[in-house]
């Protein structure tokens, strides 16, 4: 029986440019997707850009363009990518469509009719100037638990403390650059706690990995907060219905968004979509995203969907972030490669290859390394996949008329056998999505069809007429392993399955494996696929970079994408020159250099400032691995006040420049400079 199967991405923001790290998740959703279908279940992926929310909404101010221009010229872009990296959805609509509307009204009515919506009055910071109530992410201040300067509304990237953007202290608005006000306002509460039960079984079975669900019970654990959806006016997003002026917040319309496609999708096929969103539905409902937005998919969309009415989801597969050559891609460091710039310089099947050697199914972050990637290639899809079937196509059609044999060779049939029967332990570990381990076993098999060959020296036995029917039958055997090879490949290299389709004159399908190809016309070989060669990637890295600073300038010169850059901060309030000698900075060498445990952020230094040795915790993991830090040079504030951390005292602050997150860089002297030496 063929099971009925949904699946959704992640949806991107309609902001920006798609790049090899959302193809992370895209590829690896596209593979699962092709193999359930290769499998002969009936499986649909839908999909759509998230359109709405602040950052969108300021993005097209900027541009002087309307909102929907914007999201309609992002949603045109990546189409492109998504067509281009071979991507196969079955729908990629938008939230900002009339089927989302619906539905997403549709749940706040259900909810609200169970109860299940707080109206609540709230203080809320105001910009004046702008006219509109301040996202979190839009107003910077002194961290209310640290101290920390110039932290974001939400939580403290030095001291990892979580807060409500009313408690900065000395807030200052990043849209005007004013100090805002606070000013009364009400918004809709989902009553998330009510789901607290709920949610610690659901989180404990297996709809979530070990690994998600042992951080999603340290949540549970420490209580639910019932959760703000609404947000104020100016908002691109759907106004809620009987509330003037108050929008949902973007996290709540988004995963409607599912539904929103799906029964989009079902306009076209006639299907009933709403059978598959009943609680008592047969259909079983993936949601694939990254490790970032578990607390939106295994907390508050279950508790949304149940407190709905809806079916919960049958599993979320979470997956970490990539790397390139062990860095987070930065702009700023000009390694952040767009979707369409690998298009223009590499196929898109290297990379889909690659991705598929690495991806397995726990949460761990996967590293692109750019020369083990160019090895992985050559080595095993041109070296070995399609080496198979350049080595015997050629005498087929010389020599054979483009017939294989008319029989199997019998002896061999055990051994293809062997080959066919691989397909339960391939198909095993596709349906986990231990991708890695399904690579290494088809490559397995391309070994094997390989020793074949060079063992059977069809090359020399050519030579004698009397073993022509030899030749034809080992070319025959290689040309089935070839097949079976690449029907096993085919969720991955979709591109090149369809050319083996041509070449073979044959259709890849599990079933038609079960009889080998014999006495069967093929085509003429056409070269399937070239080698990777290094200086394609210098280009394409040469390429990004030129681009990412192309970007860094227009984004200085406008304020930024979405949340102004360190470029466009406000200078703060004059000092006097006695405030500044207060503040003894030293140049400090980094002797030690260690992550923390249970603080993503941060790093904990062991600065040598020559007269002694301090304890500094940095929040400078997102742009430094600890290990590349030991031996640098810095500039401390030696004399800020010992800070108590959760983690131990902190005895000074390191300083650093940038926006944060990744594009942080700290402050490195001149040669000379020597530890402890005073800076003025
Ligand atoms: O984190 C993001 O990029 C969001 N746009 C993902 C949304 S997924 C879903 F819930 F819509
Ligand atoms: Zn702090």
């Amino acid at each position: 029986m063929s099971r009925k199967i949904l699946v959704t991405s992640a949806l991107p923001y309609a902001n920006g440019d798609l790049h090899i790290g959302h193809l992370l998740e895209y590829i690896q959703t596209d593979i699962w997707v092709r193999f359930q279908r290769l499998m002969g279940n009936e499986c649909q992926w839908v999909w759509a850009d998230d359109a709405h929310g602040t950052p969108i909404m300021l993005k097209a101010q900027q541009q002087g363009i309307t909102p929907e221009q914007l999201i309609s010229d992002v949603k045109a872009s990546h189409e492109r990518d998504i067509a281009g990296f071979l991507l196969s959805p079955d729908n990629f609509h938008t939230t900002h469509s009339d089927e989302n509307r619906e539905m997403s009204e549709l749940v706040y009515k259900r909810l609200d009719e169970a109860g299940l919506i707080i109206r609540k009055t709230i203080k809320q910071l105001y910009d004046a100037k702008e006219d509109m109530f301040l996202p979190d992410r839009y107003v910077k201040g002194i961290c209310p638990n640290c101290g920390t300067a110039d932290q974001y509304g939400d939580n403290c990237e030095s001291c990892s403390a979580t807060y409500d953007a009313t408690e900065l202290k000395d807030p200052v608005s990043q849209v005007s650059g004013s100090v805002p006000e606070l000013r009364d306002s009400e918004q809709h509460f989902f009553a998330l706690s009510e789901f607290s039960d709920m949610l610690k079984q659901w989180t404990a079975g297996p709809a979530v990995q070990d690994e998600v669900g042992n951080k999603l019970r340290e949540w549970l654990d420490s209580g639910l907060q019932n959760w703000d959806i609404s947000r104020n006016a100016p908002y691109f997003g759907f106004e809620i219905p009987n509330a003037p002026g108050k929008y949902f917040y973007v996290w709540l319309d988004a995963p409607i968004g599912y539904i929103g496609s799906h029964k989009n999708l079902a306009a076209r096929t006639g299907e009933n979509f709403e059978d598959s969103w009943k609680p008592e539905s047969d259909v079983e409902l993936y949601h694939f995203i990254g490790k970032d937005i578990i607390n939106f998919h295994c907390l508050f969309w279950p508790a949304m969907l149940e407190g709905a009415g809806f079916r919960k989801p049958t599993g979320v597969f979470c997956h970490g972030f990539l790397t390139l050559d062990d860095a987070k891609m930065s702009k700023s460091r000009g390694t952040f490669v767009a979707a369409s710039t690998w298009l223009e310089h590499l196929e898109p099947e290297y990379l889909r290859y690659y991705f598929a050697c690495k991806l397995n199914s726990n949460v761990a972050d996967l590293n692109l390394n750019l020369e083990d990637f160019v090895a992985r290639v050559n080595s095993d899809l041109v070296g070995k996949v399609v080496n198979i079937a350049s080595r015997c196509a050629g005498f087929v059609s010389k020599q054979f008329d483009g017939m294989l044999s008319k029989q199997y060779p019998p002896e061999l049939m055990k051994d293809y056998q062997q080959l066919v029967d691989a397909q339960t332990q391939i198909a095993e570990y596709y349906e986990q999505r231990e991708f890695g381990k399904a690579m290494r076993e088809i490559i397995l098999l391309a070994e094997h069809a390989n020793t074949y060959i060079n063992d059977a020296e069809p090359w020399v036995k050519i030579k004698d007429d009397t073993k022509r029917n030899e030749v034809q039958a080992i070319c025959t055997v290689g040309l089935n392993y070839f097949r079976i090879i690449m029907t096993y490949l085919s969720p991955v290299l979709p591109q090149l399955a369809q050319k083996t389709e041509q070449f073979l004159n044959t259709e890849l399908t599990i079933k038609a494996l079960d009889t080998p190809l014999t006495n069967h016309k093929i085509e003429k070989f056409k070269p399937l696929m070239t080698r990777v060669e290094q200086a394609q990637i210098d280009k394409l890295m040469a390429a990004t970079a030129e681009q990412n600073k192309a970007a860094q300038a227009a984004s200085a010169l406008t304020g930024g994408n979405s949340v102004a850059t360190a470029n466009h901060e406000p200078i703060k309030s004059e000092i006097e020159i006695g405030d500044f000698e207060k503040v003894d900075l030293r140049i400090a060498t980094i002797v030690d250099a260690q992550p923390v445990e249970g603080a993503d952020k941060l790093v904990q230094l062991t600065l040598d400032i020559g007269v002694e040795t301090r304890n500094v915790f940095a929040g400078i993991k997102a742009a430094y691995k600890p290990e590349d830090l030991i031996g640098r040079r810095t500039v401390m504030v030696a004399n800020l006040k010992p800070r108590k951390m959760r983690f131990g005292v902190s005895q000074g602050m390191v300083l650093a420049a940038g926006p944060g997150g990744s594009d942080l860089f700290i402050l490195s002297p001149d040669e000379g400079a020597d530890s402890g030496m005073r800076v003025k």
